[in-house]
């Protein structure tokens, strides 16, 4: 994608050419019933197989007409009834503007859209069901747009499922965290939301949305340093891809069933994805069985032109032969025809991508008659906008968002009754942009936290300390000080916004930017109470100074919390609601970045060169907070009930006597099927309060040597416990899938001895025999 700036920069720019927003009466379709002509075309009849119906289509078509749908913006065919479609519409958590798609979603129609948290804060529930819902409220509020005639797509491009590799990456914030499990597991969540379980619905697969997973792969820098997105090099090792990188992309396609997945600006291991028939067409397409097409990052074909020293017409060549089927921008729409003529491609390797493309049109009921009358989604009015359950829905997900990392002495939940007056301050307090975070869209409503505050001590006073997160400037440390010395109690609203992290670029640091230190210390000190920390960002901050400061009672993060996060966090102080979200990502010391450059995207730690590795999985050194960390106003303990083994023998697993391990081909094949066994985890809830409890299950070696990660996220599930009870949760263990570690070589082993199983600080062992 484009930058922020650049899409609006665009959005305005198209505003300015179409002044009417002409809304039609709903959205334009293909096969009009009342249209003698096309209702002859095989293409309309929605009795065959889309297969059929694709290929007349496609074979309706002149070379001319053929190129012109190659690019977004694909551009009417009108001799066929067929009208233009617009491939770019952003979804990312709640729709946005910044794609095509959505030029006529302005003022004079609907302009609004329930907002829900940025993705690294609803990451953060650990609550799959959560992550389904989200997405079902988004492709429902699509169609509501699209049936109001103000979307020319739905084809949304979404989720971001690139790992949180590094802590300063500016789209850390777009992503479901660092652990390749739970990054699969939300998108597979969130695309059967957003596609309406297509899979399921047997033959006609229809969609209520189209998903699309970005990017694919190995993309994680913007711009750092002399590094660019545009020109970077990923060098990504074969162990690094298949336990890290890959998996979520195949899980997008194999367990969500994503219709799309698109290719990044950067190159890796020296190739552009863009251009890469082993990433596009054997991987994804073939091994995966990615059914639906495959799109290019906006203008990566034109910067991929620019790394290869021949023609344009070799760009296009090489995205079409590799598999790309959607060029997002429109190199292949202008060089396209002389790469025909100069026989680098042939009119099959467009058709290709014809079809792919027209599957999913139709796949959407856009060539069925108008879909305003179509049985499922044509009656999605516009008042699903902002539905109230929508609503409600994103002031749950900001709840479950909310990660606990301090309260000593439980100085939180605080009483209504106790605080008869509370200072806030900071710089994040009154900003309703800053909790949304990018890929927003126009919210339904916002309420900011001081708004939220105010509504629970009705005396409160607000002094912002500084003009803006970068908190150089405006700088008011003393009137803070003074007016924080006067009141009962002190929440500061800290932290970062886009200014500081978003699209093509990456932070420097991982400090609190500016005097918000000094500004949170000496707030602090003259505080008649410990005070109380919010902090709004999407990558973690090294707080340490926070951490162990006495007089800072209370720490909270929130991520972006979306149109009700005001509310939520106001929820959690007062006590009406008992956080239980955990991070997603582990909040490193500031030193990390200075040992780990940006560009080096090794996981695994090298002793040789004193390279500390990434994440939980990989990296042994301090941590600010570790992943999976978040406190509770409730005391819970685990118990392992039962396992059905601890001595498990892997039968009909091929196992080498030299080496002692089992290799493993297929992780969905039926010898590995007949592996899975049961654990199940007791969880108590010792607390006062009931809550939301994510309960994680992790798998650890004996130790970490020959590359084994220090642990693995294996599975999780969230319980919800009133006080004093006690829940059971089981989990499916599969061996093939979850005691298997990656080789150098990138192939799945599992070794022969110990395993442990881990919750919390409890395990138990497994043997493989
Ligand atoms: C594109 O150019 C590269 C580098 O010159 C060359 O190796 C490759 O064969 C060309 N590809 C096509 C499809 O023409
Ligand atoms: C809110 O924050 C955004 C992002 O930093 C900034 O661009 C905007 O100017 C701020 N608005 C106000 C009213 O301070
Ligand atoms: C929570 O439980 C732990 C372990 O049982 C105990 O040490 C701690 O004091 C308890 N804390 C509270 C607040 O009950
Ligand atoms: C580490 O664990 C593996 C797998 O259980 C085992 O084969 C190996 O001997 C262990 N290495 C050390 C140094 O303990």
């Amino acid at each position: 994608m484009r930058t922020h700036r650049e899409n609006l920069l665009l959005f305005f720019s198209l505003l300015a050419f179409s002044p009417l927003l002409a809304l039609s009466s709903g959205p334009p379709y293909s096969c009009d019933p009342s249209d003698s002509s096309t209702q002859t075309y095989a293409f309309c009849k929605a009795s065959l197989p889309i297969e059929q119906r694709v290929q007349d289509l496609v074979s309706r078509l002149t070379i001319n007409e053929k190129i012109s749908q190659l690019g977004d913006d694909s551009p009417a065919i009108p001799r066929l009834g067929v009208p233009a479609f617009k491939w770019w519409t952003e979804a990312l958590h709640g729709m946005a503007y910044g794609g095509k798609g959505s030029i006529h979603w302005s003022f004079s129609g609907i302009f609004k859209a329930t907002s829900f948290p940025q993705v690294i804060a609803t990451a953060a529930s650990f609550n799959p069901e959560l992550w389904y819902k989200i997405g079902e409220a988004i492709s429902t509020e699509a169609r509501g747009i699209y049936n109001n005639g103000q979307l020319e797509g739905l084809t949304l491009w979404g989720p971001n499922v690139n790992l949180f590799r590094d802590p300063r990456w500016g789209r850390g914030q777009e992503t479901p965290g660092e652990d390749p499990l739970h990054i699969s597991k939300y998108a597979t969540m969130y695309i059967r939301g957003l596609q309406g379980d297509s899979f399921e619905g047997g033959q006609a697969k229809a969609l209520k949305t189209s998903a699309c997973c970005k990017h694919f792969t190995a993309y994680d820098l913007e711009k750092w340093g002399s590094a660019s997105r545009y020109s970077f090099n990923a060098v990504v090792t074969a162990q690094d891809l298949e336990d890290t990188f890959q998996p979520p992309f195949k899980s997008c396609v194999q367990d969500g069933h994503a219709t799309c997945l698109m290719c990044p600006f950067n190159r890796v291991n020296g190739v552009a994805p863009c251009g890469d028939y082993n990433f596009l067409t054997k991987i994804a397409k073939e091994q995966w069985g990615l059914d639906g097409y495959i799109a290019s990052d906006c203008d990566a074909v034109g910067v991929m032109a620019g790394m290869y020293a021949g023609t344009p017409e070799n760009a296009s060549a090489v995205a079409l032969k590799a598999g790309m089927d959607v060029d997002c921008g429109t190199h292949l729409q202008k060089y396209s025809a002389s790469a025909l003529g100069k026989n680098m491609i042939t009119e099959a390797d467009i058709d290709r991508a014809l079809r792919n493309q027209f599957a999913i049109r139709m796949r959407l009921g856009l060539f069925d008659g108008n879909p305003l009358q179509q049985q499922k989604y044509g009656s999605i009015g516009k008042d699903q906008v902002c539905a109230k359950e929508h609503q409600d829905l994103a002031l749950q997900a900001a709840l479950e968002g909310i990660v606990l990392l301090k309260n000593t002495d439980n100085i939180l939940p605080l009483s209504k009754a106790k605080v008869s007056s509370l200072a806030v301050i900071g710089p994040n307090a009154n900003n309703a942009s800053i909790l949304i975070g990018n890929y927003q869209g126009p919210p339904c409503v916002s309420v900011t936290p001081l708004d939220a505050l105010r509504n629970y001590v009705s005396d409160t006073k607000y002094v912002a300390g500084c003009s803006n997160t970068a908190c150089n400037s405006g700088i008011a440390i003393n009137q803070a000080a003074q007016v924080a010395s006067s009141l009962d109690y002190v929440v500061l609203f800290m932290g970062l916004s886009l200014d500081q992290e978003r699209e093509d670029f990456d932070r420097s640091d991982l400090l609190l930017p500016g005097s918000q230190q000094d500004l949170i210390t000496n707030v602090a000190k003259v505080a008649k109470n410990p005070v109380i920390l919010v902090l709004l960002c999407g990558g973690p901050v090294d707080v340490s100074f926070a951490k162990t400061n006495p007089k800072i009672g209370a720490i909270l993060w929130a991520g972006y919390p979306g149109q009700a996060g005001g509310p939520a966090i106001a929820q959690v102080l007062f006590g009406e609601y008992n956080p239980g979200g955990k991070l997603p990502m582990t909040w490193y010391p500031k030193d990390y970045i200075t040992q780990v450059p940006m560009t080096n995207m090794n996981m695994r730690a090298d002793s040789a060169t004193k390279y500390p590795g990434r994440t939980y999985r990989f990296y042994q050194g301090e941590t600010v907070f570790p992943f999976g960390y978040g406190l509770s106003y409730s005391n819970y303990s685990h118990e392992f009930v039962s396992t059905a083994k601890t001595t498990l023998k892997l039968q009909g697993l091929k196992t080498s006597l030299a080496t002692k391990l089992y290799e493993i081909n297929q992780i969905r094949s039926k010898e590995c099927q007949n592996l899975n066994f049961k654990t199940t985890v007791k969880v108590t809830n010792h607390g006062s309060i009931e809550g939301r409890k994510p309960v994680l299950l992790f798998l650890r070696w004996p130790n970490a040597t020959n590359g084994r990660p220090r642990k693995q996220l294996i599975d999780f599930t969230s319980v919800h416990l009133k006080a004093g009870e006690t829940a059971q949760v089981g989990f499916a263990v599969s061996p093939c899938e979850h005691l298997s570690r990656a080789t150098k070589e990138g192939k799945r082993v599992i070794d022969t001895g110990s395993h442990f199983l881990m919750v919390e600080e409890k395990e138990i062992e497994i043997t493989v025999a």
